[in-house]
């Protein structure tokens, strides 16, 4: 396998000789998020597929692709059809854009998601500001060698969501008449839903949204030194907390319902990076 280093450096050559601008924002486009591009000027997309030797999403309807460009005049880049763990990814994989990101030289990043509520309080269709995460997925992304010139070999995770960010965006959604819940992520690797007997053990441990993602790339981005801001979509409520089954096809119903209420959320957190 192509070590990291070399795809790293090897991927930002690509990139650089197709893209002019300079993005100070990168965004994680979660389920349901893909058609948010359409907002953006001055596209350049560049297909993971056309880069040599870079991991290709297996899910269906996860095209994955990095579209720059601009919105409301802030230079931003997407990520469109992210890679997730249980595709079967290493960890080191999936946070690869990222890190790619990061060596763009953004400055904070926005890593979106379709999450199962477990706070009783919580309903479909819900939105869910991440204040932690607890991660829950068997594996780190820093394992191995450190790769130094991101970050120290065992940094501080007190603060990996970045607090100033979060409060901007509670305020403008506040102002702007958007409810907004906010809450602790925890990730399973998935594929296979969580049992009503784990949901019920991570409440207890405070988890109020679980999903399949997010946290890998969280760890990275606060380990680079990025700003980060979490925003969950609350597809549905999780394992045994409604008496309804879980379907893949229920989380995809709800963020195509949801969706233009998550690209106001979305608009204004990007609005609230490009100031910050
Ligand atoms: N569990 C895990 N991942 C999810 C869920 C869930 O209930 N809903 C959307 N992604």
């Amino acid at each position: 396998m192509i070590e990291i280093e070399n795809l790293i450096n090897s991927t930002i050559l690509h990139i650089s000789k197709k893209v002019k601008n300079k993005p100070k924002i990168g965004v994680i486009l979660g389920s349901g998020l893909g058609d948010f591009a359409d907002n953006i000027l001055e596209k350049t997309i560049i297909p993971f597929a056309e880069i040599p030797n870079f991991p290709i999403s297996t899910v269906v309807g996860h095209k994955g692709e990095f579209v720059f460009g601009k919105y409301e005049n802030i230079d931003l880049v997407l990520v469109k059809g992210r890679l997730h763990y249980y595709e079967g990814y290493t960890m080191e994989q999936i946070t690869l854009p990222i890190r790619i990101m990061k060596k763009l030289d953004i400055e904070s990043i926005i890593i979106t998601n379709a999450a199962g509520g477990i706070n009783e309080n919580f309903k479909v269709s819900d939105f869910m500001i991440i204040t932690d995460h607890i991660n829950f997925s068997g594996n780190n992304p820093l394992i191995g060698k450190n790769l130094d010139e991101f970050g120290s070999r065992f940094p501080d995770c007190s603060n990996i969501y970045t607090d100033s960010l979060i409060k901007s965006l509670e305020n403008s959604l506040l102002l702007k008449n958007i409810q907004i819940q906010k809450g602790i992520y925890l990730m399973c690797s998935g594929p296979s839903y969580e049992t009503p007997a784990e949901i019920r053990m991570f409440r207890k441990w405070g988890a109020d949204a679980v999903g399949m993602s997010t946290v890998p790339e969280a760890i990275v981005a606060s380990h680079s030194g990025l700003k980060v801001l979490g925003i969950s979509c609350i597809t549905n409520m999780a394992a045994g907390i409604s008496s309804q089954k879980l379907s893949h096809t229920e989380v995809l119903e709800i963020s195509e319902k949801v969706k233009p209420n998550f690209e106001n959320i979305l608009k204004v957190a990007i609005n609230i990076c490009g100031k910050n």
